[in-house]
């Protein structure tokens, strides 16, 4: 959801180092990008992916020993050159770069307007150079301006500026995320560390309020009242390697490869083994909630989904929500519920705003996150983490596979009273070994052969193998752009069902042999019946392989743990399927990964 690049003390390499942190930041919007350099003022954007905005670099072979730069990922404004960060002033004093949405940017434009300033773009961001210029008309010195500017902003932002004749870089946080990477006699400003984390991986993270100016002779952390604040700098673990495609095609494949790694690291040291026990030290002495309630968008939601799932066949009262709504239309809470954020970036807006809104309301609320200080796992009063490592493609995969194991373990330590965990702890030291084994023997590319053009695509389950359809559904629309939809397989009969056709095929998860797998073999029948394909994505304990037309298999483990592995086989099948489309399976079209906008 745009990403914003900085940095300074670096000479001649400034213009690399921009555009290779803007390269790492594609993730977050891809409309168009943009770089601005001091102290020429040099200022260079262009719609479209970075490429574009590439060959305007080399055709003209900018100079500067300073500069800011962003990608961007349209709000206000379609995805046009003009629209395009950096933003300037009239005059081009002063170049600034935005991440979020200035709510009170209409009152402020027809405030500027009143004066006589023309606007030359339709996005929010454009009122913050013209409100800096006009600052320092009236004589204010440039960091006053700057200040002063900011104090009128309302919404959310991540901001960079720079102004002529100041060799400095002025950066403000509200709402979206802004770190500052410390080098040696250099310092780095990104929305996040894989933008610099090839020259630096000792980084501040900045909170709401924080202003940072940072000269060549160093920097100031500055609070909202402008005292200036001491934040630690902290050395993160992962490296410029975690963060490239290691020869994959793409960061989603390479993902998708990853998660044995991911899903061990989630669960490594969380578990004794001979006891048969779980448990997450972060949130040893929270005692069992009365209710829980999950909070979280898209893939995360689905996350949501299995958890409360499993936390209700654990006897506990437990519902997801969708983040987007649960802010604005609040259900009920009662003392002792505890309220759980899932998102991976840790920086979702409407995830973040439903995570207030319960706060405000008094109850606990735990983040489970995959990024370590993001802001819910700075305002939640529980954090726990997932492990996963970065993920750059805009497809979660590898880490919903570990929010899966996440809420596991989450399940387990939150509810109280003796069980013998030693067959889920076995399934789970396991569970890296049988995704393996499904990423060496997948049949998913073979079946994107035969089935890949077909008019849709519908998957079905029944308990937690629903969120498994659901995320199976929109891993396909998402990158394949091809119709697809999920269903909990019972609810068929109740409409979708009319869609169904030859043309459609059908991926039924279906895993153990209980009451579910029989009906869901029944529901298998019936769109076989309207004479579509059945794909039945199981572990061979029900008969759903011999009604099938076709098979993926997983390999046999714990009930909770089999939706699991079954996603691996819808995500490579998703895959294959926008590979064969040719589609831009890592930048899919009008999406950003992390989505700091409601
Ligand atoms: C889809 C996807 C999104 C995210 C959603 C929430 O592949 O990645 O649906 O799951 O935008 O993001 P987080 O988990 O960062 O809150």
């Amino acid at each position: 959801m745009c990403g914003i690049v900085g940095c300074i003390g670096r000479d001649d390499a400034t213009v690399e180092v921009l555009m290779n942190g803007l390269r790492s930041l594609e993730y977050r919007g891809y409309d168009s990008a943009g770089i601005a350099l001091g102290p020429s003022m040099t200022v260079l954007r262009k719609s479209g992916e970075l490429d574009a905005l590439t060959e305007t670099v080399d055709a003209e072979q900018p100079v500067g020993t300073y500069g800011i730069g962003h990608t961007r990922w349209s709000t206000h404004g379609p995805p046009t050159d003009r629209n395009a960060h950096p933003h300037t002033d009239e005059n081009g004093r002063v170049a600034v770069v935005h991440n979020g949405i200035i709510e009170n940017y209409a009152d402020l434009k027809a405030e500027l307007e009143a004066t006589g300033i023309t606007f030359k773009s339709e996005t929010d961001t454009e009122v913050v150079p013209h409100l800096i210029a006009q600052a320092l008309d009236v004589g204010e010195d440039p960091a006053t301006a700057f200040h002063n500017t900011i104090d009128r902003l309302e919404g959310s932002y991540a901001i960079a500026a720079v102004i002529d004749g100041t060799e400095t870089i002025f950066a403000a946080r509200q709402g979206s995320p802004l770190v500052v990477g410390v080098g040696e006699n250099c310092l780095y400003l990104a929305s996040d560390i894989p933008a610099f984390v090839e020259h630096t991986r000792d980084v501040i993270f900045l909170e709401d309020g924080h202003r940072v100016i940072a000269t060549t002779d160093g920097y100031t952390l500055l609070d909202e009242s402008r005292r200036p604040v001491d934040v630690a700098v902290q050395t993160v673990s992962y490296t410029a390697e975690d963060t490239g495609k290691s020869g994959y095609d793409h960061y989603m494949l390479k993902e998708i490869h990853e998660q044995p790694t991911a899903l061990r690291q989630c669960f490594s040291g969380r578990s004794d083994a001979l006891e048969g026990t779980i448990t997450l030290e972060e949130i040893d002495s929270i005692p069992q909630p009365n209710a829980v309630q999950f909070v979280a968008c898209g893939t995360s939601y689905h996350a949501a989904l299995y958890g409360a799932t499993a936390l209700r066949e654990m006897g506990v009262s437990a519902k997801a929500y969708l983040a987007s709504e649960y802010a604005l239309s609040p259900p009920p809470l009662s003392l002792g519920t505890l309220v759980v954020g899932i998102t991976q970036s840790g920086e979702t807006a409407d995830t973040l705003a439903a995570l207030r809104s319960a706060q405000s309301r008094g109850v606990s609320t735990l983040a489970l996150t995959n990024t370590v200080n993001s802001t819910a796992a700075r305002e939640c009063d529980h954090a726990v983490y997932i492990r996963a490592g970065p993920e750059i493609g805009v497809a979660a995969t590898k880490t919903f596979s570990s929010q899966l194991v996440g809420c596991n373990l989450l399940a387990e330590e939150l509810v109280e009273g003796r069980r013998d965990l030693r067959p889920l702890i076995e399934s789970l030291r396991n569970l890296p070994d049988d995704v393996q084994s499904i990423l060496d023997s997948s049949k998913a590319a073979e079946l994107v052969e035969e089935y890949g053009d077909s008019e849709a695509y519908f998957f079905i389950g029944r308990g937690t193998n629903v969120a498994v359809a659901l995320e199976g559904a929109l891993k396909c629309k998402e990158i394949s752009y091809e119709h697809a939809e999920g269903f909990p397989a019972g609810e068929l009969k109740h409409g979708p069902l009319a869609l169904v056709t030859p043309d459609t095929p059908v991926f039924a998860v279906v895993t153990g042999d209980d009451e579910r797998a029989k009906k869901t073999l029944g529901n298998m029948k019936e769109v076989q019946a309207r004479g579509a394909p059945v794909i039945a994505v199981t572990d061979g304990k029900s008969n759903a392989a011999e009604i099938a037309d076709a098979t993926l298999s997983i390999p046999e483990t714990n009930e909770r743990i089999a939706p699991i592995l079954a996603n691996v086989q819808l995500q490579l099948v998703s895959y294959y399927l926008a590979n064969a489309l040719g589609r831009p399976i890592d930048k899919p079209r009008n999406l950003a990964k992390s989505v700091t906008v409601e």
